[in-house]
């Protein structure tokens, strides 16, 4: 089948080219390079042998969409595209609101009026906001989320979810990623955050690789083993290899599905710079900080649903992310810059 990637040149679409790859998919690209440089498709281009389709344009231009869904024959859409920095969403709510919101409007739109009807959708567990249950299943009740992020997030579930109801005809899977790191074995593809990062392990990778003197861990106070922050780390190339389970999905007619995409480990901030500095026999000094405003103690889920529907699990563990994510920043100390 022929997928259409919004937003493929970002890190976890470039990863999910390559596994669409391998099980026969091709692909076509779009985006607006916002947060992300066509560097990145070339090099998967390269990593795959093969040219891959791409058209820089924002999803938000509804005639560059219905141009891109004339010109192939698109079956299904995988719909990374989005502003995802937490602490900038709250600074430009309505940045966030306008650009994740209208982009999906428009592409939906687009898909209708050229009969697709298949989405995948870049979810995330900030859905489940402080969550009830700890290890989180689907069936969890959506939570209260924090920051503009996480709405437009909970707030495109609820709009997919309508179209599907409306026209039973729509396949609509909500892939709930947990914490995606790691990056492809090869060290040509991986996180390339701008500025400061947000996150923790392009932090981490920043300060081993000599950029940044020290990570602040935020907070040791939390009620967790160690007292930081615990979360559900995924190897990217794992969370790529899901989209392609929920192809098989949609392929089966299933509606409107939800899934958690992690691991069902979770691991605190010090496990993971522990980790870290073991495989890869690299010092990370780090000091502790106050805790940051909107993060929880602990999340993690119970990955149980995809693999009894979708025969999907992640296969990599917190030492081979921290491998590869150190294979990725050593290799490329600058990113896709240099
Ligand atoms: P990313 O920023 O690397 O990729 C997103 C891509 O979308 C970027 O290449 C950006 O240029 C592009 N984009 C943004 N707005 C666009 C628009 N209007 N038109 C065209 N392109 C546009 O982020 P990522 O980590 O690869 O995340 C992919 C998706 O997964 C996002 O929707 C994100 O919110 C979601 N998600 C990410 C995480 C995470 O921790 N990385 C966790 C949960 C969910
Ligand atoms: N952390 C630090 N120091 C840092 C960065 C992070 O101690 O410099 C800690 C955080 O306090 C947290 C853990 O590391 O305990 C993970 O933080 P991240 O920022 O890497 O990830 P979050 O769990 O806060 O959020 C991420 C994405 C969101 C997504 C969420 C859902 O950034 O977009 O996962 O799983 F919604």
């Amino acid at each position: 089948m022929q997928i259409l990637l919004t937003g493929g040149a970002g890190y976890i679409g470039s990863h999910t080219i390559i596994e669409l790859d391998k099980a026969g998919h091709s692909v076509v690209v779009v985006d607006n390079l916002s947060n992300s440089c066509e560097e990145s498709v070339h090099r998967v281009s390269e990593i795959i042998g093969k040219p891959i389709p791409f058209i820089k344009a924002d999803v938000r231009d509804a005639v560059a969409m219905d141009s891109i869904f004339k010109s192939y024959k698109i079956g299904a859409v995988i719909h990374f595209a989005g502003l995802k920095a937490v602490g900038e969403s709250v600074a430009k709510p309505l940045e966030y609101y306008e650009n994740n919101l209208n982009a999906t409007f428009v592409l939906v739109s687009a898909m209708r009026n050229n009969g697709v009807k298949n989405i995948i959708f870049s979810s995330s567990a900030t859905v489940y906001g402080n969550p009830a249950v700890i290890p989180i299943t689907e069936s969890c009740p959506k939570g209260e989320c924090t920051n503009p992020y996480g709405k437009t997030k909970s707030m495109l579930e609820e709009v997919l979810s309508d179209v599907q109801k409306a026209d039973p005809e729509w396949n609509v899977v909500l892939l709930r990623y947990f914490n995606p790191i790691g990056a492809h074995q090869s060290g040509r593809i991986g996180e390339n955050p701008n500025g400061i990062p947000n996150n923790l392990m392009p932090y981490i990778t920043q300060v081993a690789v000599g950029r940044r003197p020290e990570l602040g861990v935020f907070g040791n106070d939390y009620d967790t083993p160690d007292g930081t922050g615990v979360r559900d780390y995924i190897h990217v190339c794992d969370l790529a290899a899901g989209h392609v389970s929920a192809l098989q999905a949609i392929e089966r007619k299933c509606g409107l599905a939800i899934y958690n995409l992690g691991t069902g480990h979770g691991y605190s901030v010090l496990d993971v710079v522990k980790a870290f500095e073991k495989v890869n026999g690299v010092k990370v000094p780090y000091s502790i900080k106050p805790r940051r405003a909107g993060d929880i103690a602990t999340c993690y889920c119970n990955p149980a649903k995809a693999k009894a529907e979708l025969g999907w699990e992640a296969k990599f563990g917190i030492e081979e992310m921290c491998r590869d994510s150190w294979n990725w920043q050593k290799n490329n100390p600058k990113g896709y810059e240099g």
